[in-house]
């Protein structure tokens, strides 16, 4: 009898002490998922962004740059093949979120019309800069922007 009674002091001693060690061993395991699952949300696959980017490009950029990227002549520049983007594609967001008003050289020729901002997230500006990036630049997918590169990029209302 008295066997029998130390037995299952033991046992829910350690059944205690097994719950008291799960405890905060589960706690642990649910934050670290919460971290795991922060830059999946941020960085879309790359197949999302080219979805949504061009239904950004179709709607908004086509209207001045051209359905083919190749802009217009003298008021518009060329979003295909531009020396100007490939050189700075964090400007490109910058562009796309605040507008742009600045004379600029684009392939060799000078534009000065100022571009209205085009999108009001970093996701869409992420999003449609990739597009044209891998669409018209021929740029593999590991150059393509992440949200890391662009987080210090200010979006001015
Ligand atoms: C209302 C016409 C208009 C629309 C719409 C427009 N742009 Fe522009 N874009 C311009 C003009 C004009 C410039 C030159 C701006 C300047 O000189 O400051 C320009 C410049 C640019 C540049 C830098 C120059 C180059 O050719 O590389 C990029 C990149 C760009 N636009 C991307 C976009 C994207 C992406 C969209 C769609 C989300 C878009 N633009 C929509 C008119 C437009």
């Amino acid at each position: 009898m008295k066997k029998l009674a130390l037995f299952t002091v033991i046992t829910g001693l350690s059944a205690m002490l097994l719950s008291f060690t799960n405890g905060p061993v589960r706690v642990e395991k649910s934050t670290q998922t919460k971290v795991v699952t922060v830059p999946f949300q941020q960085d879309v696959s790359i197949k999302a962004q080219m979805t949504a980017g061009e239904k950004i490009f179709k709607e908004k950029c086509v209207a001045c740059h051209q359905a083919d990227g190749n802009g217009l002549a003298g008021a518009f520049p060329p979003l295909k093949n531009s020396d100007y983007l490939k050189a700075d594609p964090k400007r490109g967001i910058h562009q796309v979120l605040n507008g742009s008003n600045e004379e600029m050289t684009v392939n060799g020729a000078v534009y000065k019309v100022p571009m209205p901002a085009q999108v009001t997230t970093k996701e869409d500006a992420l999003a449609v800069i990739n597009y044209v990036l891998k669409e018209f630049n021929g740029y593999s997918d590991d150059k393509l922007l992440k949200m890391t590169d662009i987080k210090d990029i200010e979006i001015k209302k």
